[in-house]
């Protein structure tokens, strides 16, 4: 697979198979996505890869949490800026009206929305995730520089068959994951993400991207 295709394949994935992903993939996708660039190289991440009794675990713990309507953990970051101001408030709700929008869902049922969004906290039914922290004094170039990582392992897994999902949803449920993975107390959970094979019964949902000329600026002369 070139990059062309790995990028342009990859999707968020939201309904994954049962089938196990070899441990050995894993680390041949871990190992590549070490030589992501960082700022001065300093590699301000630290990624888990969870699969088998240990996803288990984390997936009951937040699912119990859930059942039980608990209140989301402290956030420990800003998900997004409170009022997101156009054209990035009209993009967010293009994307809700799609996502839920193809499972039938209509925009004013948010009981429904929230019960597809509470698949989350079950990986998508993905037997593999990754929980991705960042120490707490890293600034915004590192935050970009955990987002390259990130990319890295997506368009990796991409060349190993492999779909994922990147999901900031973990971070409300931070201190339930915590528990499972016991991470030092200056790592700050950023997302997590499932990974697996992807479930082909289900359809697959393709959001659509702004035009180019909204995000990127060609310039041939001063
Ligand atoms: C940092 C980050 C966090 C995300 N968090 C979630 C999430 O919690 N749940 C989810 O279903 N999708 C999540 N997504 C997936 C985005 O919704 C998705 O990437 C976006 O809509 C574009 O769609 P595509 O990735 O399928 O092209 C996240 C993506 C990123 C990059």
């Amino acid at each position: 697979m070139d990059v062309y295709e790995a990028v342009t394949s990859r999707r968020a994935v939201r309904g994954f198979s049962d089938r196990p992903v070899p441990t050995e993939t894993l680390e041949r996708v871990m190992t590549a996505a070490a030589w992501s660039p960082s700022g001065s190289n300093i590699q301000p991440w630290h990624a888990y890869v969870v699969t088998d009794g240990a996803l288990a675990e984390v997936k009951k713990r937040a699912g119990e949490r859930l059942a039980a309507g608990d209140p989301w953990d402290e956030a420990e970051y800003e998900q997004y800026p409170p009022a997101l101001k156009s054209p990035y408030r009209e993009r967010r709700s293009a994307f809700g009206e799609q996502r839920y929008g193809a499972l039938g869902i209509p925009r004013e049922d948010l009981e429904a929305r929230q019960r597809a969004a509470s698949a989350n906290w079950d990986c998508f039914g993905a037997p593999a995730a990754l929980f991705c922290y960042i120490d707490r004094d890293m600034g915004a170039p590192q935050w970009a520089d955990v987002g390259m990582y990130l990319q890295s392992v997506m368009l990796l897994l991409r060349a190993e068959g492999l779909h994922s999902c990147p999901q900031m949803a973990w971070a409300k449920f931070h201190g339930s994951v915590a528990e499972v993975l016991s991470p030092p107390d200056e790592l700050m959970l950023f997302c997590g993400m499932s990974i697996g094979f992807e479930d082909t019964t289900a359809a697959p949902a393709r959001t659509g991207r702004a035009p180019l000329q909204e995000t990127v600026t060609f310039l041939d002369r001063c």
